[in-house]
This record gives C-alpha cells, sequence and structure tokens, in this order.
C-alpha cells in the first residue's frame, strides 16, 4: 500500500517549466524540485542559469536551465529539445508558465504587443504541450500544468490580450485533456489571482491607492507569493490528483468567490 507522502513525491520524475527564471514559474519550480523532481527551467536570458543555481542550493539536487525565446515559433522544438536532453532524454512534468502582459486600452491596443503577447501566452502553451504530450503519450503517464489567470474567467480592462490568451489557455487545458486523459496524460491548469511578482509590481509602486482597494477586495487581505503555487503544483504533478484533469483551478485568496 502506499505511504501518504507517496502521493505527493516527485523522485524520479523529470520536470519542464518554462517562465522558471524568476516569478511563479521560479517558484514552482523550486515546489517541484523540492518533492524530488529533476527540473530544467526555460528562460529568455543567462539569468536562468543564475536561477537554476539558486534553486540547486534551495532545493538540494540539480536543476538546469535553457535559455530560449519561447515566442519565437520556429525556435520552440530545439528548445524544447535542449530541455528534454538535459534531464536525459525523458520528460514527465511539463508547467507552462512563461507568460507577458501589455496594458493599453482596447481602441488603441498595438497590434504588434497582440501578437507578441498571443505568441508566449496561447501559441507557445499549445507548441510545447504538443511536443511534451508526444513523449508522454508514447510513455502512457505524464503531467501539464498550465498558467491561466483570473482573466481566464473573466475579461478585466486595459489587457486584452491577455485576458483573450489566458481565456484560450483555459480552453486549451481542455480541450487537450480531452484527447490525452484516456492515455494517462493529464492536463490541467492553475489560474492565480493576484501574485506579488515582476509583472504586477507596478500597480504596488505607481498606483499605492489602487493596489490598496484591491487588496481589500481579496478575501484573505493579501496578494499570493510564488511560494503559494507551490503546493498546487506538486499535487497536479504526482499520483494524488491522478483523477483531476481538464480542471482550471483558482489559487486566488477566494478573489472569484467573491
Ligand atoms: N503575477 C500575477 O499576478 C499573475 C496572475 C495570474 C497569472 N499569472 C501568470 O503567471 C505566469 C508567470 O508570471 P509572473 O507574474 O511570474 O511574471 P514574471 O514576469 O515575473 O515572470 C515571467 C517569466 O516568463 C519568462 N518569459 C518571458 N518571456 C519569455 C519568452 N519569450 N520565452 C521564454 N520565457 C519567457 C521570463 O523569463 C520570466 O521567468 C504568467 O503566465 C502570468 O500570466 C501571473
Amino acid at each position: 500500500m502506499k505511504r501518504f507522502t507517496d502521493w505527493f513525491s516527485l523522485e524520479g520524475k523529470k520536470a519542464i517549466v518554462t517562465g522558471g527564471t524568476r516569478g511563479l514559474g521560479y517558484g514552482m519550480a523550486e515546489g517541484l524540485s523540492r518533492a524530488g523532481a529533476d527540473v530544467v527551467i526555460i528562460g529568455t536570458t543567462k539569468k536562468a542559469w543564475e536561477s537554476a543555481e539558486k534553486l540547486e542550493q534551495a532545493a538540494g539536487r540539480p536543476v538546469r536551465a535553457v535559455v530560449g525565446d519561447l515566442s519565437v515559433e520556429q525556435d520552440t522544438p530545439a528548445i524544447y529539445e535542449a530541455a528534454r536532453e538535459a534531464l536525459g532524454g525523458r520528460a514527465d512534468i511539463l508547467v507552462n508558465c512563461a507568460g507577458i502582459q501589455y496594458r493599453c486600452r482596447a481602441e488603441d491596443f498595438p497590434l504588434e504587443q497582440w501578437n507578441r503577447i498571443l505568441a508566449l501566452n496561447l501559441s507557445a502553451v499549445f507548441r510545447m504541450s504538443q511536443l511534451a504530450a508526444r513523449d508522454m503519450l508514447e510513455r502512457g503517464w505524464g503531467r501539464i500544468i498550465n498558467v491561466a489567470s483570473m482573466t481566464s474567467f473573466f475579461g478585466s480592462e486595459m489587457i486584452p490580450a491577455y485576458a483573450a490568451s489566458k481565456g484560450g489557455v483555459a480552453q486549451l487545458t481542455k480541450a487537450c485533456s480531452n484527447e490525452w486523459a484516456a492515455r494517462g496524460v493529464t492536463v490541467n491548469a492553475i489560474a492565480p489571482g493576484y501574485m506579488e511578482t515582476k509583472l504586477t509590481s507596478d500597480m504596488k509602486e505607481k498606483n499605492p491607492a489602487q493596489y490598496a482597494e484591491v487588496t481589500g477586495r481579496i478575501p484573505m487581505h493579501r496578494w499570493g507569493t510564488a511560494e503559494d503555487l507551490q503546493g498546487i503544483t506538486v499535487f497536479l504533478a504526482g499520483d494524488a490528483s491522478a483523477y483531476i484533469t481538464g480542471a482550471v483551478i483558482p489559487v486566488d485568496g477566494g478573489y472569484l468567490g467573491k
């Protein structure tokens, strides 16, 4: 019989985390690594190597990094292959976390930004999932964890491309799950609420009144942290979540329920 802790152990598993250089991806990579997985993070700059070193020290096991731009469609297969190679030729877990946003009124929103955001936040998620799933389906076991958003549920304002991309991530999660679930690969998404990272630091620094208003609206009265995503990531990556697939799970301090 399985011990309780075995449900959450990732010993022997190999994981790729996109956007693992900093922010939420870094925290998710740390969680996976601390649960026993071999981890490779993917980031756009050489800072990814520094982050891998820091992660190694935190988790006490090797963490590797691959540098590449996932918004460049033709580069994605080589980036995936490099990550897979760094894991010894196998990936069991894929976390699609890399994401960007840009704020502007919808009527003025530059098409260039629209394309840039959709390329990374949605198309790269599909491409990486497709590449990883081909491996996972062959072995009959895999976990794909996408990072969605509360804007997977509502449209917000000033971020039309971001909201469209995250709505797409939620639907893509279900679409891929429907095809792969019976073959051992679960596909789920985490929808973080307001989280303290570089992506959202503008509001705190430039608009403290709005920051205070948002904080007051969160039932837990605090913004989330990268650490707040570690438990759910380990849960979705392991055997404890075996019958959960196609789900978009809010981790938002209660915000969506209000
Ligand atoms: N911070 C929040 O409040 C919040 C809320 C909901 C969802 N999210 C989502 O969480 C994810 C991580 O966001 P974050 O807040 O940690 O942001 P962040 O800006 O701190 O980190 C983004 C990460 O993505 C990587 N990245 C950016 N462009 C890339 C590219 N072209 N190719 C490869 N990697 C690239 C960066 O290297 C970085 O590690 C994003 O998908 C974001 O949409 C964040």
